[in-house]
């Protein structure tokens, strides 16, 4: 099993990823760090802790960034409600998992103490990472790779061309795009051709108390507006690193733009060495539906509470 540590924003999608990966067979969730994104870091902290009451399974939970690196919190609670998570109700979060030291310093301790390489999922703004690697730049030789959920190859979603993660905290995203670590990145373009249909959500919940709890938070996912489909960004980065079979990859230069009012938050993709050779993302630039749907379900039916 290859060790993994989770920075996520849950999140109903996050949620949704977490909950794919808990049992899978190739990786061995260490930690989960939080930050702030689709609501504050209080709640994204609180909602992982209830999340693994929820499943019963024991990871560490660190917390992290309360806010971006140079600018205001943006939240997303018309996606995720009010408190992050829609209206499911979770048992009362383990705080026994909360780790006393932050996200940036527990995530260098996994880095740091691993005997392999560890892969960072990053589901949320990309704060912490940035902190991390300016803080600890030793550690990023100890990363096997950051598979993202974040950007876009065309349109955005909070900006004409800018997506939430990258937007909330493009100054992070920059700096971990010119990292120099190896970066797998899955964005807006995926996750929306990755879709669920509600019929989907009935089968899902079929299967038992799990595929109930993920059936209940994406019914409220978006307000409830999800009769046209519903996005799996988060889902699609989980999958994509541990079936990546299901998926098409390009190389790619990949770089933020951080200072057009108009294109903030844009990850401008380089296929073709205009700006540079320097290939440092393996961008995700096809899914098969069809797959992603049975495997999501399948996966769901088959975790079970501890
Ligand atoms: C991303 O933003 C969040 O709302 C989702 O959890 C996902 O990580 C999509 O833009
Ligand atoms: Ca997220």
């Amino acid at each position: 099993k290859k060790p993994l540590i989770i920075d996520t924003d849950p999140g109903i999608d996050d949620a949704a990823a977490i909950t794919l990966l808990v049992d899978d067979p190739s990786v061995d969730i260490k930690l989960i760090a939080s930050v702030s994104g689709n609501v504050g870091v209080g709640h994204t902290t609180n909602n992982a802790l209830k999340l693994l009451a929820f499943l019963g399974r024991r990871i560490p939970v660190a917390k992290g960034a309360a806010a971006p690196l140079m600018r205001d919190n943006r939240f997303a609670t018309e996606a995720h409600g009010k408190g992050g998570m829609g209206m499911f109700d979770f048992p009362e979060p383990d705080t026994s998992l909360l780790t006393a030291n932050n996200a940036v310093l527990e995530e260098r301790r996994v880095l740091m103490e691993s005997d392999e390489p560890v892969t960072l999922l990053t589901l949320g703004p990309l704060t912490n990472i940035a902190l991390l690697f300016a803080t600890f730049p030793e550690v990023k030789e100890h990363v096997e790779r950051i598979v993202m959920m974040g950007g876009s190859t065309q349109r955005g979603n909070i900006g004409v061309y800018g997506e939430f993660n990258i937007s909330v905290d493009p100054e992070a995203a920059k700096m971990v795009f010119r990292s120099g670590v190896p970066i797998l990145m899955v964005g807006l373009d995926i996750g929306r051709k990755a879709h669920l249909v509600v019929d989907d959500l009935d089968r899902m919940e079929g299967t038992g108390e799990v595929g109930v709890m993920i059936g209940s938070l994406f019914r409220s996912y978006d307000g409830g507006h999800i009769e046209n489909g519903i996005k799996m960004y988060d889902p699609s980065a989980a999958l994509a690193m541990v079936e990546p079979d299901m998926f098409t990859m390009q190389d790619a230069f990949v770089d933020v733009e951080i200072s057009s009012p108009l294109t903030l938050g844009a990850t401008v993709v380089d296929y073709d060495g205009i700006i540079s050779d320097d290939h440092n993302v393996s961008v995700c630039v096809d899914v098969d539906v069809e797959r992603f749907r049975e495997r999501f379900v399948e996966r769901i039916a088959s975790v079970e509470r501890n």
